[in-house]
């Protein structure tokens, strides 16, 4: 059989509500044409993001109701650490209340003036919480990878050459730590290859400096790990997931993706006196080491989660429904980040929209009349996420896990192909308003005649 199914049947469902194009009109004024600022009723298909967007499974559903509410040492807690110990080898296990929390508290205890953190690619709140220690995030992409349209296995790794040379130039002792995400979000949910991930940890320990993955997406980078790299096709995800977490001193996880959990995420390490400073400090914000400011029934669905999310049959799927968006639209001659990423599809509005500058958002012009025109929300990741920062201009079509089918997608693909068709008519936008932090989720825009 040539058809790869959702491997899901559905047991309960929410109503979507159509608005009318003048509604939608209206909507867009109100909210300063900055889609985070829309009420989630006023949005028919939402693929803003896949963080704890996933529907979750029966079995799920079914360890929550045994969650164990107990203050300190819970046994949902201890359900949760042998899942994560199993899974990456990791000493410590931190919970925390989402990956952002877990960059805030490594952060503080390892970063400070004067440091400097390479990334492959820093998504938005991990360059924001090690500026905000005063630290500097620096991304060291494949330079082949600022090309959209090239075609590469493993567009997402970093650079290795240039970290050799940005360790010579800072000194090790300035750099407390080397991240990898997988996958690299930021630069379109491209995956890292085991070699690159290997070539990473062979410098960070050639320099004794600390190596964390940024994990969130972990799976869907073992299931393309799988596809496409030699010597893995036999292996199952939960084994090349494995090599890959050996390979680190540690990691963040925000369980809201590649856990199907809707709120969650944890900090691993291997260093039992960081753990303790960590612990430390997450009394002070999160809660109880054995909680880190979750319920015990989130601890419960995170461990499940953390099962389902390697089984073949779901990763196939997974990978194939987002390339089938991508596909759809990209024969038809939308430029799309090539090829298409895990979790998202993202559209290089730059070559959609090259009459409108940088400067004037392209790619929020093009999530702007993705909404006005179907009542899908999308996200931008450019200038406005990232300001001087961006490389490209990309619009996020980020795909909730096992919510929508493939009508949905087919009614996304219709509308963003009935957009391109009268792609000149779109116009920039200014902003009007901004705060000091993460811009996007808050600042106002004015069209531009
Ligand atoms: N790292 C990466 C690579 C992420 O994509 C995210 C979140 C985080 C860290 C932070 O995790 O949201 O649980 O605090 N990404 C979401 C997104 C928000 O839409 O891509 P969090």
């Amino acid at each position: 059989m040539k058809t790869i199914i959702e491997p899901f049947r559905i047991k309960s469902v929410e109503p979507l509500r159509h608005t009318t194009l003048d509604q939608r009109n209206a909507i867009l004024a109100d909210a300063g044409f900055n889609l985070f600022l829309i009420d989630a009723a006023d949005i028919l298909i939402d693929l803003l993001t896949d963080s704890g967007t996933s529907a979750m499974s029966t079995a799920q559903w079914a360890a929550m109701m045994r969650g164990d509410e107990s203050y300190a040492g819970s046994e949902s807690y201890f359900r949760l650490k042998r899942a994560v110990e199993d899974l990456t080898g990791f000493r410590n296990v931190i919970p925390t209340h989402q990956g952002r929390a877990a960059e805030r508290i490594l952060f503080t205890c390892l970063c400070k003036p004067g440091h400097v953190v390479p990334n492959n690619t820093h998504f938005d709140t991990t360059r924001a919480n090690i500026e905000f220690t005063g630290a500097q995030a620096l991304d060291l992409p494949l330079a082949e990878s600022a090309d959209t349209q090239v075609f590469l296995p493993f567009k997402g790794g970093m650079d290795v050459d240039a970290l050799e040379q940005a360790i010579a130039r800072h000194g090790a002792a300035n750099i407390p730590l080397i991240m990898l995400t997988v996958t690299n979000n930021s630069g379109g949910g491209q995956p890292v290859s085991l070699a690159n991930i290997e070539a990473v940890s062979t410098i960070a320990r050639r320099h004794r400096i600390p190596f964390y993955l940024d994990a969130c997406r972990f799976a869907e980078n073992a299931w393309f790990i799988r596809q496409r790299e030699p010597g893995y096709q036999d292996w199952p995800p939960f084994e090349i997931a494995r090599k890959m977490f050996s390979l680190a001193d540690g990691c963040t996880f925000s369980a809201k993706k590649d856990a199907f959990a809707n709120i969650g995420g944890f900090l691993c390490t291997n260093d039992d006196s960081l753990a303790r400073q960590e612990k430390d400090l997450l009394i002070l914000t999160e809660g109880f080491p054995t909680y880190g400011g979750l319920a015990g029934r989130d601890l419960d669905a995170i461990a499940v989660g953390l099962h389902e999310v390697l089984e073949p049959d779901y990763l196939e799927y997974r990978i194939a429904s987002t390339g089938y968006l991508g596909r759809h639209i990209a024969d038809h001659g939308v430029p799309i980040v090539e090829p298409p990423g895990g979790h998202a599809i993202y559209i290089d509005a730059g070559r959609l929209l090259p009459h409108i500058p940088k400067h004037q958002f392209p790619a929020q012009s093009l999530a702007v009349e993705l909404y006005r025109h179907a009542g899908i929300r999308s996200v931008e990741i450019g200038s406005v996420m990232f300001g001087e920062h961006a490389r490209n201009e990309l619009l996020r079509l980020a795909i909730p896990r096992r919510v929508y089918t493939q009508s949905h997608i087919d009614y996304v693909v219709e509308a963003i192909l009935e957009i391109h068709a009268r792609r000149r008519e779109l116009r920039g936008y200014e902003i009007t308003s901004q705060p000091e932090f993460l811009r996007h989720f808050s600042c106002r825009f004015r069209p531009l005649s």
